[in-house]
C-alpha cells in the first residue's frame, strides 16, 4: 500500500483547459440536438473534441478526471454555432435530501463498540448518524431526495434528460440506481447512469452533468448521490462502524443566466493510494480478508490516518486550483461546502485556506460520513438554513477512497 507520502496531488489524469468554445469546432454549426453522434462522440463529455488545451489530448474519460475551467463564454460560441443550446451558464437550479428517519448516537455506539461519546466528538466532531430501516434501499431514498430536488428547481420530471446517481455503495450491480430513479420520477427514455468515485461522486456528477448539459445535449439534468454505508460497514470494527451514516442529496442542473453557474473545476484522482480505503465486491483478496480479521467480508476498511494526511492537502489543492482558473481568490469565496468526513479535516484545511466558520458549511455532527450524499446533503441543508444568496461564490470540495478528488466552483443563480 502507498504510503501517505507517496500521494502527489499532481498525479491524477490530465489537466485540461475548456476555452469555452467546445461548440465552434468540435460541433460544428448543428442545431440543438441535431449533432447527433458528433456531439455525443466529442461534446457530451469533454465540452468539444480537439478543444483541449494541455496533457490530456487521448479525450475521453482522462478529461473528466482532470482540471476544466469554464469562462461561460462556451454558451456565447456555442449559441452561434450551435443554435439556442449554450447560451448563458450551467449550474444548480434546485437541490434535495431524504435523510432515514432512524438516529444513532454516539451513546447508541458505546453500547455496540468499545468507543465513547467523548472520543468520536473529539477525533471527529460526530455525534450522531442516519441509519436507514430495513425496507429503505439506496434506491428509495436517491427517489426520494430527486423529488425534492425537482420540487425546489421547479422542474417537472419529465423535463430531465440524464440521470447520474452517484454511489458506492449501490444496492444492485445491476440495474443501476439511476435506471430506476429515471422511471421514478416520470423522465422520458434518457441518458441514466450510476458513478463511483467514492465520497467525490457528487462534483464529478455535477460537473460531468454541466457539461452534458453544455454540449447540448439535453436541458436539464438530475445528479443524486445516495449511500447506504450502514450496509457495508462491520458493527463490530470501532474504526470504522463509528464513522458514517445513510442519506441522499440531489442536485437539478440547467441554464442560468451568463455569468452565473458553475465557473470552473478540478477532478482528480490518484490510484496510488487505492488501498486506503478499500470495499470488496466480486474480488476479495487475501490482504482483504487479512485486514479483516481472517475473515472473507464485504465491509469497509480504511487506514484512517493516511486519509486524513491526504484529504485536508486535496482540499486545499483542490479549493486553490478553482480559484485560480476562474481568475478568483480566497477573499472572493462566499462559502465552502466540503465532504463532511471529520470535523478536524475540515478546520484543518479551513485553516490553511484562513477561513472562518462564516465562509464554512459543517454538519457532519448530526449526519457523520455520507460518503457521497455528504457534500449535496449540506448544501441542501445550507440553502435551506439561508446561507447562499445570489450572486455568492460557492465551492463544493471532497475527497475519496480511490483516491479521488475534486472542487466546483460556482456563481450561485
Ligand atoms: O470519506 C472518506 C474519507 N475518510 C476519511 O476522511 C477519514 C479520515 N480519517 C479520520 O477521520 C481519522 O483517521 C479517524 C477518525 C478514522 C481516526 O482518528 P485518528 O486521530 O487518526 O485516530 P487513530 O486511528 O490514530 O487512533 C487513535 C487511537 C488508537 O488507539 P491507540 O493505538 O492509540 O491505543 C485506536 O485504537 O484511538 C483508538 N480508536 C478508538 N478509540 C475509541 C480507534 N477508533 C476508536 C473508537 N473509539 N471508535
Amino acid at each position: 500500500m502507498g504510503s501517505s507520502a507517496d500521494i502527489s496531488m499532481n498525479s491524477g489524469a490530465g489537466n485540461s483547459v475548456d476555452n469555452g468554445m467546445s461548440g465552434g469546432a468540435g460541433n460544428g454549426a448543428g442545431g440543438g440536438m441535431g449533432n447527433g453522434v458528433n456531439a455525443s462522440a466529442g461534446g457530451d463529455i469533454n465540452g468539444g473534441a480537439g478543444n483541449n488545451a494541455g496533457s490530456s489530448a487521448g479525450g475521453g474519460m482522462n478529461n473528466i478526471a482532470g482540471n476544466s475551467v469554464d469562462n461561460n463564454m462556451s454558451g456565447d460560441i456555442n449559441g452561434s454555432a450551435g443554435g439556442g443550446m449554450g447560451r448563458g451558464g450551467v449550474g444548480i437550479l434546485g437541490t434535495g435530501s431524504c435523510l432515514p428517519e432512524k438516529v444513532l448516537t454516539n451513546a447508541d455506539l458505546e453500547k455496540l463498540v468499545d468507543t465513547s461519546d467523548e472520543w468520536i466528538r473529539q477525533r471527529t466532531g460526530m455525534s450522531e448518524r442516519r441509519i436507514a430501516a430495513g425496507a429503505e434501499t439506496a434506491t428509495s431514498l436517491a427517489i426520494r431526495a430527486a423529488q425534492a430536488a425537482l420540487a425546489d428547481a421547479g422542474v417537472d420530471g419529465s423535463r430531465i434528460g440524464l440521470v447520474i446517481v452517484t454511489t458506492c455503495t449501490a444496492d444492485y450491480y445491476s440495474p443501476s440506481i439511476s435506471c430506476q430513479v429515471q422511471h421514478a420520477i416520470g423522465a422520458p427514455p434518457c441518458a441514466a447512469f450510476d458513478m463511483n468515485a467514492a465520497c467525490t461522486g457528487s462534483v464529478y456528477g455535477l460537473v460531468v452533468a454541466k457539461h452534458h448539459i453544455d454540449a447540448g445535449m439535453c436541458d436539464y439534468a438530475l445528479v443524486v448521490s445516495a449511500e447506504l454505508l450502514s450496509r457495508l460497514v462491520d458493527w463490530t470494527d470501532r474504526a470504522t462502524c463509528v464513522l458514517f451514516g445513510d442519506g441522499a442529496g440531489a442536485f437539478v442542473l440547467g441554464r442560468t443566466p451568463g455569468g452565473y453557474g458553475l465557473l470552473s473545476s478540478t477532478l482528480m484522482s490518484d490510484g496510488a493510494g487505492a488501498n486506503m480505503i478499500t470495499i470488496p465486491g466480486i474480488h476479495i483478496s487475501d490482504l482483504d480478508i487479512e485486514r479483516r480479521g481472517g475473515q472473507k467480508k464485504q465491509t469497509i476498511w480504511m487506514d484512517g490516518g493516511k486519509v486524513m494526511k491526504f484529504a485536508s492537502r486535496a482540499m486545499v489543492s483542490s479549493i486553490e486550483a478553482v480559484l485560480e482558473k476562474a481568475g478568483l481568490s480566497l477573499g472572493d469565496l462566499s462559502l465552502v461546502i466540503p465532504h463532511q468526513a471529520n470535523k478536524r479535516i475540515i478546520d484543518n484545511a479551513a485553516k490553511k485556506l484562513q477561513l472562518g466558520p462564516d465562509r464554512l458549511f459543517v454538519n457532519v455532527q448530526k449526519y457523520s460520513n455520507t460518503s457521497s450524499a455528504s457534500v449535496p446533503i449540506a448544501l441542501d441543508e445550507a440553502r435551506r438554513e439561508g446561507r447562499i444568496r445570489r450572486g455568492d461564490h460557492v465551492a463544493l470540495v471532497a475527497f475519496g477512497a480511490g483516491l479521488t478528488y475534486g472542487a466546483a466552483l460556482m456563481r450561485w443563480a
